[in-house]
């Protein structure tokens, strides 16, 4: 596991924006961490990564999928509002099997179908005007060191 500590929403979009650049297709990220905790701000930053138009991600959204073009495809699940066993009704698999990345907010709603999936885990901690704690988990590259630096990023383990 590795741990970076964010100070503000910029940070953690610079951060996911890195991590992008390393993405491969059929990547699914799983997106944990209650509301507010900073998972559309970090899906806003893999957008900028993967070269798609950021400013169009946004939260709250009554969509549980927006779709935004770039070098690859971003699949943005909010699955918030899904109730239990609608994730296979509604043919998700499409999009966690494919050819995109998929970045997905509140995976629990659709543990089941996602169990098979190349998962990698990002774990936002924290709320309010503050800093943010993000646990990566799984990822096969991460961002240099002197990159991060650069961003005033503060890796804490
Ligand atoms: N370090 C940080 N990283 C991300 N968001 C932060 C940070 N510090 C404060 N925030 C604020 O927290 C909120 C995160 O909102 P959002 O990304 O929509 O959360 P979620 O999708 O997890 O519900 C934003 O208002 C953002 O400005
Ligand atoms: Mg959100």
């Amino acid at each position: 596991m590795c741990v970076y500590v964010t100070s503000c929403e910029e940070q953690t979009e610079a951060l996911a924006a890195l991590l992008a650049e390393g993405s491969k297709p059929g990547d699914v990220l799983l997106l944990e961490g209650g509301l507010g905790a900073g998972k559309t701000a970090f899906v806003r930053g893999l957008a900028r990564g993967l070269g798609a138009d950021a400013s169009e991600v946004s939260s709250p959204t009554f969509a549980l999928l927006h779709i935004y073009p770039g070098r690859l495809t971003l699949c943005h699940f909010d699955l918030y509002r899904l109730g239990p066993g609608e994730a296979e009704e509604l043919g998700f698999e499409e999009y966690f099997f494919g050819t995109g990345v998929c970045a997905v907010e509140w995976p629990d709603r659709a543990a089941s179908l996602l169990s098979g999936a190349r998962t990698r885990t990002v774990r936002l901690e924290g709320s309010g005007e503050d800093t943010r704690t993000i646990k990566l988990e799984g990822f096969d590259a991460l961002p240099e060191p002197g990159r991060l630096l650069a961003l005033g990023i503060r890796r804490a383990q």
